[in-house]
């Protein structure tokens, strides 16, 4: 006899009585997170947002310090970008991009290719986020081998302390530990380089494609490559018959200085993946560019069909609001105006973080910074007894000081939206000196 399990029926499966917070607790499970210390701890729950700040359910706002994880360029509750959406809403919010399209999409690709320099990244694939964007390019460049006669070129080439996102296939590529060895036997096979001569000292038979992070190794701490290595890792490619794909989900638009990284070094990779700012961190939207080679590669029967899609694939709020986004950058002088920014935050940082015994390196590119702590004698923080590193704890302490943000182990990490006035970047500057000053001289 199978056992009978009732399910609650719709009236009576609304929330408990509660409050947000009872709720929280009680049902919730965040990415990264140990949720031991999260449920023993008051989260920051945040309600409004706008500009540069976000508001929490205590009233009390902070600079967005960490740009809501990467992704918001113009600020929180921008008109224009509210606008979009609310026009796009008028027709609809989302159909399906499989055996149909809309204009919204046709328009983005179309913007998105005139970025790039003429008759280079041609086709555009659109997706959800960030680790999509990176599937599609593996995807893609697996395919393409086969279809090309050269199924052995399988595999691939990352760096050490890469990031790429947490789907398998991109965590395949991870090189930071930490997010990767408890899945290793689940991973592709990928061989992991540290530098330009050890991709130069690999064999290249069998290698179908080398993935980067332009210029910066966000999640490795904010690590800066060396000067020119970028480039190198392009003429290799070129060299050895091997797709380039460059992951600009942190790097795009804006971040480093240029619209792109690539653009510093005079790269066009084969695939570019981008996500995140794609759509002023309002979103969840991301685009993997390629080649007319690639493209022309996949046209023929069944058999050469690009087997990927996603549900939300090509949504039309997502197309809308970063249509706008890229039209805020060329009508309103974004770059030109954030390079007196990226000014501005450097200062900053020497005057208030650089002269603390704590502070080991600042690594600054564009309009990031990563701000790594040490003891005063150069050694790393032990994780004091709660088990919080110094990052997270410096963190913690700069909230009072009014800026959240989150640390990559013992590196906080400062990148705010672009709209952030003078004065509430030094004050953001200021919250990670207080938290420094409060919380590394007790360790
Ligand atoms: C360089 C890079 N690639 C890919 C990803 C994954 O993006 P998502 O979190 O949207 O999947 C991230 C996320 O931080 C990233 O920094």
């Amino acid at each position: 006899m199978p056992r009978v399990i009732h399910f609650p029926t719709l009236e009576n499966s609304l929330p408990p009585l509660g409050t947000p917070m009872d709720w929280e607790r009680a049902h919730v499970w965040h990415p990264f997170t140990q949720m031991r210390d999260w449920c023993a701890t008051e989260p920051v729950m945040l309600v409004d947002a706008l500009g540069a700040s976000v508001q929490d359910s205590h009233g009390r706002w902070y600079i967005d310090g960490n740009s809501s994880i990467w992704t918001n360029i113009h600020g929180h509750r921008h008109p224009r970008l509210d606008a979009a959406l609310q026009s796009q809403l008028k027709h609809f919010a989302h159909t399906s991009f499989l055996g149909l399209t809309h204009p919204g999409a046709a328009q983005l690709s179309a913007e998105l290719v005139a970025l790039w320099p003429e008759n280079t990244l041609s086709r555009v694939f659109l997706s959800d986020n960030g680790s999509t964007a990176i599937e599609v390019a593996l995807k893609m460049a697996a395919q393409y081998w086969q279809i090309k006669g050269r199924p052995e070129k399988q595999r691939l080439v990352a760096f050490e302390g890469a990031y790429h996102g947490d789907t398998l296939g991109a965590s395949s590529l991870g090189g930071v530990s930490t997010f990767t060895e408890r899945f290793a036997a689940w991973h592709l096979p990928v061989d992991h380089v540290d530098s330009i001569s050890a991709l130069e000292a690999l064999s290249a038979d069998g290698v179908a494609a080398v993935v980067i992070e332009p210029l910066v190794q966000g999640a490795n701490q904010m690590r800066l490559w060396p000067s020119g290595l970028l480039a190198q890792v392009r003429q290799w490619c070129d060299w050895h018959g091997v797709f380039l794909i460059a992951d600009e989900v942190m790097t795009g638009f804006g971040r480093t200085g240029t619209l792109f990284a690539c653009e510093q070094e005079g790269v066009v990779p084969d695939f570019v993946a981008l996500a995140k700012g794609l759509t002023g961190g309002y979103m969840p939207l991301a685009a993997t560019l390629t080649t007319e080679r690639v493209f022309e590669a996949f046209l023929g029967g069944a058999d050469k069909t690009l087997y990927y899609g996603h549900s939300y694939a090509g949504h039309a709020l997502g197309c809308a609001v970063a249509l706008e986004n890229l039209a805020i950058f060329r009508e309103e002088g974004v770059l030109s105006r954030l390079q007196l920014q990226i000014q501005r935050l450097a200062a900053l940082l020497e005057q208030h973080l650089r002269p603390s015994p704590f502070v080991y390196e600042i690594r600054q590119r564009g309009f990031l910074a990563g701000i790594e702590l040490r003891a005063a004698g150069g050694a790393p923080f032990v994780a004091g007894a709660a088990g919080l590193g110094m990052g997270a704890r410096v963190c913690v302490a700069a909230r009072k000081y009014g800026l959240l943000t989150r640390p990559v182990r013992d590196t906080v990490v400062l990148m705010p939206p672009y709209c952030i006035t003078d004065l509430e970047l030094e004050r953001a500057v200021c919250a990670v000196a207080a938290g420094i000053e409060e919380c590394c001289t007790k360790p």
